[in-house]
């Protein structure tokens, strides 16, 4: 059964495409390599044994996407990884955030909708929550106003599937993640951030291998145990495999509505001095890091209430953090060497 992933060049659509290759998938990549590389492929084909098909494209050219949807009219489902996600650059850059997240996202459900199964799995964010009044998570929670144009396009993206499921046959599952972090064990493919890090871990990472002075801790004056604020980091092999799962709910046409949402975190939140802590005794090295001003937009704590997809979805974590952050420290010094 052939699977289309858009984005599947990226972090989490990589290691997505290993999950459903393990699981007896074809799967066709779609990646413009704006933000990543062929050479991941070769990682890929190195974990499984097995070549994607990859087309290069870029999902702006409604005409480019019609024509992959007629060449691959044999797709049974799409996981669309395909985004622009740097909150920062989404502020000072809006337009290039709408249309990369949404038209990109509408001319796929244009195609997919005429397409004998139309399954799609979108990549969603806990973003769309802002700063949750009640810990952990649930899916309930109220959707705050985006604090950034790029966690808007992912709100309006949920909308846009919602409403398109309602008069198509299209059926979908929004995964909203939490913080993924790590690398696939191994180390064959990972985080490949260009530039400097916007994320704490790949900084972290980079400033442990020497490539950065000190991490900079964004605020330490907090209403939390420590100081800094708690997030749900989710070892990014824990996340790929949820995809997998959630794909084959809709294939095997066990989802309750046309449109199911699910929280994908471990459940557990961590603070970025913890985190700091894991990377040090993974490591066995200190980590220079100072204590700055809190980061803009800074939500205080998110983290995953997992319980719907723990026993909808028969899906849970397994990584620890301390797992995770080994991991990530692997690869770093893997691309280094
Ligand atoms: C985590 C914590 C920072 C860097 C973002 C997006 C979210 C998703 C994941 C795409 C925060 C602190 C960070 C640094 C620091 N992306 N930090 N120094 O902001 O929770 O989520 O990435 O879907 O949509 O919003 O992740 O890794 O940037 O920050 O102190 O150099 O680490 O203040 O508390 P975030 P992050």
């Amino acid at each position: 059964m052939k699977i289309a992933v858009t984005g599947g060049l990226g972090f989490i659509g990589s290691h997505t495409v290993v999950e459903l290759q393990n699981e007896g998938f074809e799967v066709v990549i779609i990646d413009n390599l704006s933000n990543s590389s062929e050479a991941v492929l070769k990682g890929i084909v190195a974990i499984t044994g097995k070549t994607p098909i990859f087309e290069k494209m870029d999902l702006r050219e409604k005409a480019a996407v019609h024509n992959f949807f007629k060449k691959h009219n044999d797709v049974a489902g799409v996981i669309h990884f395909a985004a622009s996600k740097a909150v920062g650059e989404s502020v000072g850059n809006p337009l290039l955030y709408y249309e990369n997240n949404i038209n990109t996202l509408v001319y796929i459900l244009q195609e997919l909708k005429d397409l004998p199964q139309a399954n799609f799995i979108f990549s969603s964010s806990c973003t769309v929550y802002g700063q949750a009044e009640v810990m952990p998570i649930t899916e309930n929670a109220s959707i705050q106003p985006a604090m950034s144009p790029y966690g808007n396009t992912k709100q309006i993206g949920e909308e846009i599937i919602i409403d398109v499921a309602k008069a198509t046959n299209i059926k979908a599952i929004l995964l909203r993640y939490f913080n993924p972090i790590g690398a696939h064990p191994s180390a064959e493919i990972g985080e490949l951030p260009i530039g400097v890090p916007q994320n704490l871990v790949p900084f972290i990472t980079q400033t442990g291998f020497g490539i950065r002075q000190e991490l900079a801790v964004y605020g330490d004056d907090y209403p939390t145990p420590d100081g800094t604020c708690i997030r749900d980091y989710i070892h990014v092999v824990d996340l790929a495999k949820a995809h997998v799962i959630a794909l084959q709910r809709l294939l095997n046409k066990q989802n309750l509505d046309k449109v199911e949402t699910f929280n994908l975190g471990t459940g557990t939140g961590s603070s970025v001095l913890e985190v700091i802590h894991s990377f040090e005794k993974v490591s066995g090295q200190k980590l220079p890091y100072k204590i700055v001003p809190r980061r803009e937009g800074d939500v205080i704590e998110a983290y995953a209430n997992t319980e719907k997809a723990n026993t909808i979805l028969g899906w849970k974590t397994v990584f620890s953090l301390d797992e995770a952050m080994a991991s990530a420290w692997k690869w770093e010094q893997k691309i280094r060497n």
